[in-house]
């Protein structure tokens, strides 16, 4: 895959280790949420380096007043894409209990793999926030594609998207038709095989996040 300036792919040893569990077949549906949670958290530390709003705030120490930088209020809103992105949301609002969330719902056309939109509900004024998107999966990036196209109809212009896995297809794609969308990815697979799956992958993740199989 091309070296893209709006991509990161994270490399760190403690994300591999929660990654290798939730691959494996074997792992029961609440460590698998409870892991997408705990990758989602260490995702966002990351993910909100850079592009926050900030305002300064006046704290009285023990010792003196002084003067720091904290998140604004109200400046973060979270969206799933429905349905797998929900077993990401409460790994953000751990760290931004407050954040409002919108939700679009997608699935994917079994045979042309083309996300079908069925839901779209944003809270009021997201055009001002950073609008942090979730998916756990990004395959061929057509879902991704989509949401951000919703969001942006909407009149969002600080969008990130983080994905715990992600296809070499599905993350070019991405990054090509919205350069203007940093992409976060937790790891990034091999490919897709001929349904779409990415492989090795972990499966189809609204199905082990909600024991629908
Ligand atoms: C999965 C996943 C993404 C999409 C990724 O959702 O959660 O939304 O597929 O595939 P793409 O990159 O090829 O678009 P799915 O459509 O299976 O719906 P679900 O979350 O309701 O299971
Ligand atoms: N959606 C999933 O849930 N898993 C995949 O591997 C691809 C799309």
């Amino acid at each position: 895959m091309k070296d893209y300036k709006n991509v990161t792919i994270f490399d760190h040893p403690l994300i591999r280790h929660k990654i290798a569990i939730l691959r494996d077949e074997n792992t029961s549906m609440k460590e698998f949420r409870e892991l997408v949670e705990e990758i989602t958290t260490l995702m966002t530390f990351e993910c909100l380096r850079e592009g926050v709003p900030t305002v300064e705030k006046e704290v009285k120490t023990p010792l003196e007043v002084c003067t720091q930088q904290v998140v604004k209020d109200n400046a973060i809103v979270i969206v799933p894409i429905l349905r797998a992105g929900l077993g990401m949301v409460n790994g953000i609002h751990v760290l931004f209990p407050s954040a409002r969330v919108g939700h679009i719902g997608l699935y994917r056309d079994e045979e042309t793999l083309e996300p079908q939109e069925y839901y779209c509900k944003l809270p009021s004024h997201i055009e001002d926030k950073l609008v942090l998107l979730v998916d756990p999966m990004l395959a061929t990036g057509g879902s991704a594609c989509d949401a951000i196209k919703m969001l942006k109809s909407h009149g969002c212009k600080n969008i990130k998207f983080m994905a715990v896995i992600g296809a070499p297809e599905g993350v070019s794609r991405v990054a090509e038709t919205h350069p203007d969308v940093h992409i976060f990815v937790s790891t990034l697979d091999r490919c897709l095989n001929e349904n779409g799956y990415i492989l090795p992958g972990l499966g189809d993740a609204g199905d082990r996040l909600f024991g629908t199989k």
